[in-house]
Protein backbone atom coordinates (compact mmCIF):
# COMPACT_ATOMS: atom_id res chain seq x y z
CA UNK A 1 0.00 0.00 0.00
CA UNK A 2 1.31 3.57 -0.68
CA UNK A 3 0.58 7.09 0.21
CA UNK A 4 -2.46 8.63 -1.75
CA UNK A 5 -2.57 12.41 -0.08
CA UNK A 6 -0.68 14.66 1.67
CA UNK A 7 -0.83 13.66 4.59
CA UNK A 8 -0.23 9.63 4.99
CA UNK A 9 0.57 7.05 7.75
CA UNK A 10 4.13 6.14 8.40
CA UNK A 11 5.87 3.16 9.76
CA UNK A 12 7.31 4.59 12.42
CA UNK A 13 10.66 2.00 11.76
CA UNK A 14 13.28 3.94 8.77
CA UNK A 15 14.29 0.05 8.15
CA UNK A 16 10.45 -0.11 6.43
CA UNK A 17 8.82 3.00 6.04
CA UNK A 18 6.01 1.43 4.64
CA UNK A 19 3.05 4.29 3.92
CA UNK A 20 -0.45 3.51 4.03
CA UNK A 21 -3.26 6.09 3.46
CA UNK A 22 -4.79 8.25 5.97
CA UNK A 23 -8.27 6.77 4.39
CA UNK A 24 -7.39 3.29 6.73
CA UNK A 25 -7.95 2.77 9.88
CA UNK A 26 -4.98 0.79 11.41
CA UNK A 27 -2.52 1.10 14.46
CA UNK A 28 0.31 -0.98 13.37
CA UNK A 29 1.90 -1.52 9.85
CA UNK A 30 1.37 -4.69 7.98
CA UNK A 31 4.83 -5.30 6.98
CA UNK A 32 6.85 -5.09 10.39
CA UNK A 33 4.24 -4.77 13.15
CA UNK A 34 5.36 -1.39 14.39
CA UNK A 35 3.96 1.75 15.13
CA UNK A 36 2.68 4.20 12.74
CA UNK A 37 3.02 7.84 12.53
CA UNK A 38 0.86 10.26 10.71
CA UNK A 39 3.21 12.34 8.12
CA UNK A 40 3.20 14.96 5.58
CA UNK A 41 4.25 16.09 2.08
CA UNK A 42 5.36 19.98 4.20
CA UNK A 43 6.70 20.83 0.51
CA UNK A 44 3.47 20.65 -1.03
CA UNK A 45 1.26 21.97 2.42
CA UNK A 46 3.22 24.45 2.69
CA UNK A 47 2.77 25.32 6.45
CA UNK A 48 3.31 28.86 7.44
CA UNK A 49 6.96 30.10 8.02
CA UNK A 50 6.66 31.62 11.47
CA UNK A 51 4.73 30.02 14.54
CA UNK A 52 3.75 33.90 15.12
CA UNK A 53 2.06 33.67 12.20
CA UNK A 54 -0.75 31.50 14.57
CA UNK A 55 -1.22 34.89 16.41
CA UNK A 56 -3.91 35.66 13.92
CA UNK A 57 -6.06 33.18 14.80
CA UNK A 58 -6.79 34.77 17.77
CA UNK A 59 -9.32 37.74 16.45
CA UNK A 60 -11.15 34.52 15.07
CA UNK A 61 -12.15 33.12 18.31
CA UNK A 62 -15.99 32.92 17.25
CA UNK A 63 -14.81 30.26 14.85
CA UNK A 64 -14.71 27.04 16.38
CA UNK A 65 -11.72 25.93 14.79
CA UNK A 66 -9.63 29.06 15.63
CA UNK A 67 -11.20 28.66 19.28
CA UNK A 68 -10.05 24.93 19.71
CA UNK A 69 -6.78 25.22 21.18
CA UNK A 70 -6.40 22.03 19.28
CA UNK A 71 -7.23 23.13 16.16
CA UNK A 72 -6.38 26.58 15.57
CA UNK A 73 -2.73 24.82 14.93
CA UNK A 74 -4.39 22.82 12.09
CA UNK A 75 -1.58 23.62 9.83
CA UNK A 76 0.39 21.62 11.92
CA UNK A 77 -1.65 18.50 11.87
CA UNK A 78 -3.44 18.82 8.24
CA UNK A 79 -4.97 15.27 8.36
CA UNK A 80 -8.74 16.10 8.51
CA UNK A 81 -11.04 18.16 6.02
CA UNK A 82 -12.35 21.07 8.27
CA UNK A 83 -15.87 19.50 7.93
CA UNK A 84 -15.12 16.19 9.66
CA UNK A 85 -13.52 17.92 12.87
CA UNK A 86 -14.94 17.47 15.63
CA UNK A 87 -14.31 20.09 18.47
CA UNK A 88 -15.84 20.81 21.58
CA UNK A 89 -13.64 23.74 22.60
CA UNK A 90 -11.27 22.06 23.88
CA UNK A 91 -7.48 23.23 24.74
CA UNK A 92 -8.41 26.46 26.24
CA UNK A 93 -5.60 25.75 28.54
CA UNK A 94 -3.16 28.33 30.53
CA UNK A 95 0.40 28.13 31.44
CA UNK A 96 0.79 29.69 34.81
CA UNK A 97 4.29 30.07 36.10
CA UNK A 98 4.40 29.02 39.87
CA UNK A 99 6.62 30.84 42.39
CA UNK A 100 5.43 28.31 44.76
CA UNK A 101 6.52 24.96 43.05
CA UNK A 102 9.70 26.37 41.64
CA UNK A 103 11.03 26.80 45.32
CA UNK A 104 10.09 23.41 46.02
CA UNK A 105 11.57 21.96 43.21
CA UNK A 106 14.80 24.26 44.22
CA UNK A 107 14.65 26.38 40.72
CA UNK A 108 14.82 30.41 40.55
CA UNK A 109 11.05 31.67 41.08
CA UNK A 110 10.44 32.61 37.71
CA UNK A 111 11.65 29.37 35.77
CA UNK A 112 8.54 27.11 36.76
CA UNK A 113 5.57 26.86 34.49
CA UNK A 114 2.59 24.78 35.10
CA UNK A 115 0.78 23.48 31.94
CA UNK A 116 -2.53 23.06 33.06
CA UNK A 117 -4.24 20.68 30.95
CA UNK A 118 -6.97 19.62 33.95
CA UNK A 119 -8.74 22.79 32.22
CA UNK A 120 -10.01 20.58 29.27
CA UNK A 121 -13.90 19.75 28.52
CA UNK A 122 -13.30 16.46 30.54
CA UNK A 123 -10.72 17.37 33.02
CA UNK A 124 -7.33 16.02 31.20
CA UNK A 125 -5.20 16.60 28.38
CA UNK A 126 -6.30 13.42 26.50
CA UNK A 127 -9.01 15.83 24.89
CA UNK A 128 -6.06 17.14 23.05
CA UNK A 129 -5.79 13.68 21.34
CA UNK A 130 -9.66 12.80 21.23
CA UNK A 131 -10.50 15.36 19.44
CA UNK A 132 -8.49 14.35 16.45
CA UNK A 133 -8.85 10.51 16.86
CA UNK A 134 -12.73 11.51 17.16
CA UNK A 135 -12.07 13.62 13.76
CA UNK A 136 -10.53 10.78 12.08
CA UNK A 137 -13.07 8.37 12.95
CA UNK A 138 -15.69 10.50 12.10
CA UNK A 139 -14.02 11.12 8.48
CA UNK A 140 -13.98 7.12 8.10
CA UNK A 141 -17.65 6.73 9.23
CA UNK A 142 -17.16 5.25 12.12
CA UNK A 143 -20.23 4.16 14.25
CA UNK A 144 -18.41 2.77 17.43
CA UNK A 145 -15.33 3.72 19.20
CA UNK A 146 -13.86 2.06 22.10
CA UNK A 147 -10.62 2.70 24.52
CA UNK A 148 -8.87 0.67 27.69
CA UNK A 149 -8.20 3.27 30.36
CA UNK A 150 -7.27 3.92 33.56
CA UNK A 151 -10.01 6.41 33.45
CA UNK A 152 -9.37 9.81 31.43
CA UNK A 153 -9.27 8.56 28.31
CA UNK A 154 -12.89 6.83 28.58
CA UNK A 155 -14.19 10.12 30.17
CA UNK A 156 -12.72 11.95 27.32
CA UNK A 157 -14.16 9.18 24.60
CA UNK A 158 -17.38 9.22 26.83
CA UNK A 159 -17.72 12.97 26.73
CA UNK A 160 -16.72 13.44 22.86
CA UNK A 161 -19.41 10.33 21.90
CA UNK A 162 -22.19 12.24 24.22
CA UNK A 163 -21.91 15.40 22.62
CA UNK A 164 -21.65 14.85 18.78
CA UNK A 165 -24.07 11.67 18.65
CA UNK A 166 -21.99 11.03 16.21
CA UNK A 167 -20.86 7.27 17.81
CA UNK A 168 -21.43 5.22 20.73
CA UNK A 169 -18.93 4.61 23.26
CA UNK A 170 -17.38 1.28 24.77
CA UNK A 171 -15.04 1.68 27.53
CA UNK A 172 -12.79 -1.08 29.21
CA UNK A 173 -11.55 -0.54 32.61
CA UNK A 174 -9.64 -3.14 35.14
CA UNK A 175 -11.53 -3.99 37.93
CA UNK A 176 -9.15 -1.91 40.11
CA UNK A 177 -8.53 1.56 41.28
CA UNK A 178 -10.28 3.74 38.55
CA UNK A 179 -11.22 6.88 40.61
CA UNK A 180 -14.47 7.98 41.29
CA UNK A 181 -14.47 10.70 39.71
CA UNK A 182 -13.38 9.41 35.95
CA UNK A 183 -15.70 6.68 36.25
CA UNK A 184 -18.53 9.35 37.10
CA UNK A 185 -17.87 10.44 33.89
CA UNK A 186 -17.87 7.70 31.74
CA UNK A 187 -21.44 6.51 33.23
CA UNK A 188 -22.85 9.80 32.98
CA UNK A 189 -22.17 10.50 29.18
CA UNK A 190 -23.80 7.42 28.98
CA UNK A 191 -20.50 5.28 27.43
CA UNK A 192 -21.53 1.10 27.32
CA UNK A 193 -18.80 0.43 30.09
CA UNK A 194 -16.92 -2.85 30.34
CA UNK A 195 -15.21 -3.51 33.42
CA UNK A 196 -13.23 -6.49 33.88
CA UNK A 197 -11.60 -9.11 36.02
CA UNK A 198 -7.90 -7.58 35.28
CA UNK A 199 -5.68 -4.20 35.22
CA UNK A 200 -4.90 -1.50 32.21
CA UNK A 201 -2.78 -3.96 30.88
CA UNK A 202 -5.13 -6.68 30.45
CA UNK A 203 -7.89 -3.82 29.38
CA UNK A 204 -5.52 -2.53 27.09
CA UNK A 205 -4.76 -6.03 25.49
CA UNK A 206 -8.19 -7.23 25.54
CA UNK A 207 -9.54 -3.96 23.97
CA UNK A 208 -7.31 -3.99 20.72
CA UNK A 209 -8.62 -7.93 20.26
CA UNK A 210 -12.27 -6.65 20.72
CA UNK A 211 -11.94 -3.80 18.50
CA UNK A 212 -10.30 -5.86 15.95
CA UNK A 213 -13.05 -8.72 15.57
CA UNK A 214 -15.98 -6.00 16.00
CA UNK A 215 -15.12 -3.80 13.53
CA UNK A 216 -15.23 -0.59 16.36
CA UNK A 217 -12.56 2.33 16.05
CA UNK A 218 -9.91 2.65 18.61
CA UNK A 219 -8.60 5.76 20.22
CA UNK A 220 -5.77 4.45 22.68
CA UNK A 221 -2.20 6.25 21.80
CA UNK A 222 -1.58 3.53 19.84
CA UNK A 223 -3.57 5.54 17.46
CA UNK A 224 -1.46 8.02 15.72
CA UNK A 225 -4.01 10.25 15.32
CA UNK A 226 -4.43 10.86 18.78
CA UNK A 227 -0.74 11.82 18.89
CA UNK A 228 -1.30 14.38 16.50
CA UNK A 229 -3.69 16.40 18.35
CA UNK A 230 -1.65 15.81 21.84
CA UNK A 231 1.44 17.66 19.61
CA UNK A 232 -0.74 20.75 20.33
CA UNK A 233 0.01 20.88 24.06
CA UNK A 234 3.52 21.80 23.41
CA UNK A 235 2.12 25.01 20.98
CA UNK A 236 0.49 26.35 23.09
CA UNK A 237 3.40 26.31 25.70
CA UNK A 238 5.74 27.88 22.96
CA UNK A 239 2.57 30.01 22.46
CA UNK A 240 2.56 30.90 26.39
CA UNK A 241 6.47 31.85 26.56
CA UNK A 242 5.90 33.98 23.21
CA UNK A 243 7.41 31.00 20.96
CA UNK A 244 10.37 30.86 23.29
CA UNK A 245 11.48 27.24 23.67
CA UNK A 246 12.10 26.25 27.19
CA UNK A 247 14.92 24.46 28.35
CA UNK A 248 13.28 21.34 30.33
CA UNK A 249 9.17 19.75 29.54
CA UNK A 250 8.54 17.15 32.53
CA UNK A 251 5.92 15.21 31.88
CA UNK A 252 4.73 12.15 33.42
CA UNK A 253 4.64 8.69 31.57
CA UNK A 254 2.26 5.84 31.01
CA UNK A 255 1.32 4.27 28.14
CA UNK A 256 3.57 7.04 26.56
CA UNK A 257 1.36 8.89 24.21
CA UNK A 258 2.02 12.39 25.66
CA UNK A 259 5.91 11.90 25.45
CA UNK A 260 5.70 10.65 22.12
CA UNK A 261 3.75 13.54 20.74
CA UNK A 262 6.05 15.59 22.17
CA UNK A 263 9.08 14.38 20.42
CA UNK A 264 7.29 14.64 17.62
CA UNK A 265 6.15 18.24 17.64
CA UNK A 266 9.40 19.64 18.45
CA UNK A 267 11.36 17.40 15.67
CA UNK A 268 8.37 17.97 12.90
CA UNK A 269 9.06 22.09 14.23
CA UNK A 270 12.77 22.05 13.80
CA UNK A 271 12.53 20.12 10.35
CA UNK A 272 9.88 23.25 9.03
CA UNK A 273 12.55 25.60 11.08
CA UNK A 274 9.75 26.37 12.97
CA UNK A 275 12.20 26.41 16.00
CA UNK A 276 15.88 26.80 16.42
CA UNK A 277 16.13 24.20 19.35
CA UNK A 278 14.90 21.52 20.99
CA UNK A 279 14.34 21.74 24.77
CA UNK A 280 14.85 18.24 27.06
CA UNK A 281 12.64 15.96 27.86
CA UNK A 282 12.23 14.32 31.14
CA UNK A 283 9.78 11.53 31.44
CA UNK A 284 8.42 10.52 34.76
CA UNK A 285 7.27 7.28 35.60
CA UNK A 286 5.86 6.16 38.92
CA UNK A 287 8.39 3.61 40.95
CA UNK A 288 5.30 0.91 40.85
CA UNK A 289 4.83 1.28 37.05
CA UNK A 290 8.18 1.63 35.60
CA UNK A 291 8.78 -0.18 32.89
CA UNK A 292 10.26 2.59 30.77
CA UNK A 293 12.85 4.07 33.75
CA UNK A 294 13.54 -0.06 33.92
CA UNK A 295 14.74 -0.03 30.53
CA UNK A 296 16.10 3.52 29.57
CA UNK A 297 18.29 3.89 32.79
CA UNK A 298 18.78 0.92 33.83
CA UNK A 299 19.12 -1.36 31.02
CA UNK A 300 20.02 0.80 28.33
CA UNK A 301 17.55 0.50 25.67
CA UNK A 302 17.91 3.25 23.47
CA UNK A 303 15.94 4.34 19.86
CA UNK A 304 18.96 3.09 18.32
CA UNK A 305 18.35 4.91 14.76
CA UNK A 306 15.17 2.71 14.76
CA UNK A 307 16.63 -0.88 16.13
CA UNK A 308 15.31 -0.94 19.86
CA UNK A 309 16.93 -4.49 20.81
CA UNK A 310 13.84 -6.08 21.52
CA UNK A 311 15.41 -8.80 23.73
CA UNK A 312 15.81 -6.33 26.56
CA UNK A 313 11.89 -5.69 26.18
CA UNK A 314 10.74 -9.39 25.97
CA UNK A 315 13.34 -10.16 28.66
CA UNK A 316 12.01 -7.74 31.22
CA UNK A 317 8.50 -8.40 30.42
CA UNK A 318 9.39 -12.52 30.91
CA UNK A 319 11.05 -11.27 34.12
CA UNK A 320 7.87 -9.54 35.13
CA UNK A 321 5.38 -12.22 34.19
CA UNK A 322 7.69 -14.93 36.19
CA UNK A 323 7.51 -12.81 39.25
CA UNK A 324 3.47 -12.18 38.55
CA UNK A 325 4.10 -8.64 39.15
CA UNK A 326 1.30 -6.10 38.14
CA UNK A 327 1.80 -2.33 38.22
CA UNK A 328 0.87 -0.64 41.46
CA UNK A 329 0.91 2.91 42.45
CA UNK A 330 -1.60 5.78 43.95
CA UNK A 331 -1.31 7.53 40.74
CA UNK A 332 -4.01 4.95 39.09
CA UNK A 333 -3.67 7.00 35.97
CA UNK A 334 -0.10 5.88 34.83
CA UNK A 335 -0.38 2.47 36.78
CA UNK A 336 0.69 0.97 33.40
CA UNK A 337 3.42 -1.85 33.17
CA UNK A 338 3.37 -2.73 29.53
CA UNK A 339 3.51 1.16 27.47
CA UNK A 340 2.06 0.95 23.85
CA UNK A 341 4.01 3.68 22.46
CA UNK A 342 7.49 2.94 23.95
CA UNK A 343 9.24 2.85 20.45
CA UNK A 344 7.82 5.91 20.03
CA UNK A 345 9.01 7.09 23.51
CA UNK A 346 12.38 6.14 22.83
CA UNK A 347 12.73 8.16 19.74
CA UNK A 348 11.59 11.10 21.24
CA UNK A 349 14.26 10.78 24.62
CA UNK A 350 16.52 10.22 21.25
CA UNK A 351 15.23 13.44 19.98
CA UNK A 352 14.94 15.69 22.53
CA UNK A 353 17.81 14.46 24.97
CA UNK A 354 15.56 13.17 27.22
CA UNK A 355 15.88 11.48 31.12
CA UNK A 356 13.53 9.03 32.64
CA UNK A 357 12.99 8.57 36.25
CA UNK A 358 10.80 7.42 38.63
CA UNK A 359 9.27 8.77 42.01
CA UNK A 360 7.23 6.60 44.96
CA UNK A 361 4.20 7.59 45.92
CA UNK A 362 5.59 9.22 48.85
CA UNK A 363 7.11 11.91 46.13
CA UNK A 364 4.18 12.28 44.34
CA UNK A 365 1.93 13.17 47.08
CA UNK A 366 4.23 15.69 48.56
CA UNK A 367 4.71 16.79 44.96
CA UNK A 368 0.45 16.96 44.45
CA UNK A 369 0.14 19.12 47.86
CA UNK A 370 2.55 21.40 46.86
CA UNK A 371 0.91 21.70 43.09
CA UNK A 372 -2.23 22.16 45.41
CA UNK A 373 -1.14 24.59 47.55
CA UNK A 374 0.24 26.70 44.91
CA UNK A 375 -3.56 26.99 43.22
CA UNK A 376 -3.78 24.75 41.01
CA UNK A 377 -4.17 21.22 41.63
CA UNK A 378 -3.73 18.54 40.03
CA UNK A 379 -4.87 14.53 40.17
CA UNK A 380 -2.02 12.25 41.44
CA UNK A 381 -0.33 10.73 38.23
CA UNK A 382 0.44 14.77 36.89
CA UNK A 383 2.03 15.36 40.35
CA UNK A 384 5.21 12.99 39.15
CA UNK A 385 6.16 16.02 36.73
CA UNK A 386 7.07 18.31 39.64
CA UNK A 387 8.02 15.23 41.79
CA UNK A 388 10.74 14.70 39.08
CA UNK A 389 11.73 17.49 38.07
CA UNK A 390 12.55 18.25 41.83
CA UNK A 391 14.54 15.16 41.62
CA UNK A 392 16.13 16.11 38.86
CA UNK A 393 17.18 19.39 40.53
CA UNK A 394 18.51 17.70 43.39
CA UNK A 395 20.81 15.56 41.15
CA UNK A 396 22.10 18.52 39.10
CA UNK A 397 20.65 17.23 35.97
CA UNK A 398 18.43 20.45 35.25
CA UNK A 399 20.06 23.97 36.64
CA UNK A 400 18.37 25.93 38.92
CA UNK A 401 18.32 28.86 36.40
CA UNK A 402 16.45 26.70 33.68
CA UNK A 403 13.27 27.04 32.34
CA UNK A 404 11.19 23.85 33.12
CA UNK A 405 7.02 23.71 32.38
CA UNK A 406 5.75 20.95 33.82
CA UNK A 407 2.32 18.91 32.56
CA UNK A 408 -0.56 19.11 34.84
CA UNK A 409 -2.11 16.34 32.99
CA UNK A 410 -5.26 15.73 35.35
CA UNK A 411 -7.80 17.80 37.27
CA UNK A 412 -7.38 17.73 40.77
CA UNK A 413 -10.89 16.86 41.30
CA UNK A 414 -10.45 13.72 39.11
CA UNK A 415 -9.36 12.10 42.19
CA UNK A 416 -10.49 13.96 45.30
CA UNK A 417 -10.06 10.36 47.38
CA UNK A 418 -6.50 10.62 47.44
CA UNK A 419 -6.08 14.15 48.50
CA UNK A 420 -8.75 14.00 51.08
CA UNK A 421 -6.90 10.89 52.51
CA UNK A 422 -3.73 13.09 52.38
CA UNK A 423 -4.74 16.10 54.12
CA UNK A 424 -7.29 14.88 56.47
CA UNK A 425 -6.98 11.11 57.90
CA UNK A 426 -4.28 10.25 60.32
CA UNK A 427 -2.03 7.91 59.40
CA UNK A 428 -4.10 5.21 59.96
CA UNK A 429 -7.10 6.29 58.17
CA UNK A 430 -4.84 7.37 55.23
CA UNK A 431 -3.79 3.36 55.18
CA UNK A 432 -7.43 2.11 55.35
CA UNK A 433 -8.36 4.37 52.29
CA UNK A 434 -5.44 4.15 50.23
CA UNK A 435 -3.67 0.78 51.16
CA UNK A 436 -0.89 0.84 53.13
CA UNK A 437 2.44 2.10 50.72
CA UNK A 438 4.37 3.65 53.28
CA UNK A 439 3.28 7.08 52.87
CA UNK A 440 3.69 9.41 55.64
CA UNK A 441 0.99 12.63 54.95
CA UNK A 442 2.65 14.62 57.79
CA UNK A 443 5.55 16.69 55.45
CA UNK A 444 2.38 18.87 54.11
CA UNK A 445 -0.83 17.61 54.97
CA UNK A 446 -3.67 20.74 55.85
CA UNK A 447 -5.79 18.80 58.61
CA UNK A 448 -9.05 19.36 59.03
CA UNK A 449 -9.99 20.27 62.69
CA UNK A 450 -12.40 18.37 64.69
CA UNK A 451 -14.30 20.71 67.02
CA UNK A 452 -17.36 20.41 68.86
CA UNK A 453 -20.92 22.12 67.97
CA UNK A 454 -20.49 24.46 70.36
CA UNK A 455 -19.64 28.58 69.52
CA UNK A 456 -17.39 29.23 72.39
CA UNK A 457 -15.02 26.16 71.39
CA UNK A 458 -14.93 26.73 67.71
CA UNK A 459 -14.08 30.73 68.16
CA UNK A 460 -10.96 28.71 71.06
CA UNK A 461 -10.12 26.10 67.68
CA UNK A 462 -10.30 29.17 64.95
CA UNK A 463 -8.21 31.26 67.35
CA UNK A 464 -5.97 28.23 68.50
CA UNK A 465 -5.13 27.71 65.08
CA UNK A 466 -4.36 31.45 63.24
N1 LIG B 1 -1.54 11.70 33.43
C1 LIG B 1 -2.86 11.39 33.44
C2 LIG B 1 -3.76 12.21 34.28
C3 LIG B 1 -3.33 10.31 32.66
O1 LIG B 1 -4.62 10.01 32.66
C4 LIG B 1 -2.41 9.56 31.89
C5 LIG B 1 -2.84 8.42 31.10
C6 LIG B 1 -1.06 9.94 31.93
C7 LIG B 1 -0.67 11.01 32.70
C8 LIG B 1 -0.04 9.21 31.13
O2 LIG B 1 -0.03 9.67 29.83
O3 LIG B 1 -0.23 7.51 28.65
O4 LIG B 1 0.42 9.58 27.46
O5 LIG B 1 1.99 8.49 29.06
N2 LIG B 1 -4.00 7.93 31.16
C9 LIG B 1 -4.49 6.89 30.26
C10 LIG B 1 -5.98 6.71 30.44
C11 LIG B 1 -3.72 5.66 30.28
O6 LIG B 1 -6.48 5.60 30.17
O7 LIG B 1 -6.66 7.65 30.82
P1 LIG B 1 0.59 8.75 28.66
Amino acid sequence: MTKTGLAFQQCIMPGCGATYDVGEVRTSCDKCGALLDIAYDWDRLAPPDSLKWFESKWSRRNEPLCRSGVWRFRELLPFAPAEKIVTIGEGQTPLHPSVGVAKYIGLEQDKLFLQYEGMNPSGSFKDNGMTAAFSHAHMIGAKRAACASTGNTSASLALYCCMSKLMQAVIFIGSGKISYGKLSQALDYGALTMQIAGDFDDAMQRVREISQKLGIYLVNSVNPFRLEGQKTIMLRVLESLDWEVPDWIVVPGGNLGNSSSFGKAFSELKELGLIDRVPRLAIINAAGADTLFELHENRGLRWNGGNPDRKIVDSYHAELDAAGQRADTIASAIEINRPVNLDKCLRALEQCHGVVREATDQQILDAKSQVGASGLGCEPASAASVAGAKMLREEGVIEPGERVVCILTGHQLKDPTATVAYHTSDQAEFNRVLGSRGVNTAAYANRAVQVENDLDAIVRAIQLNS
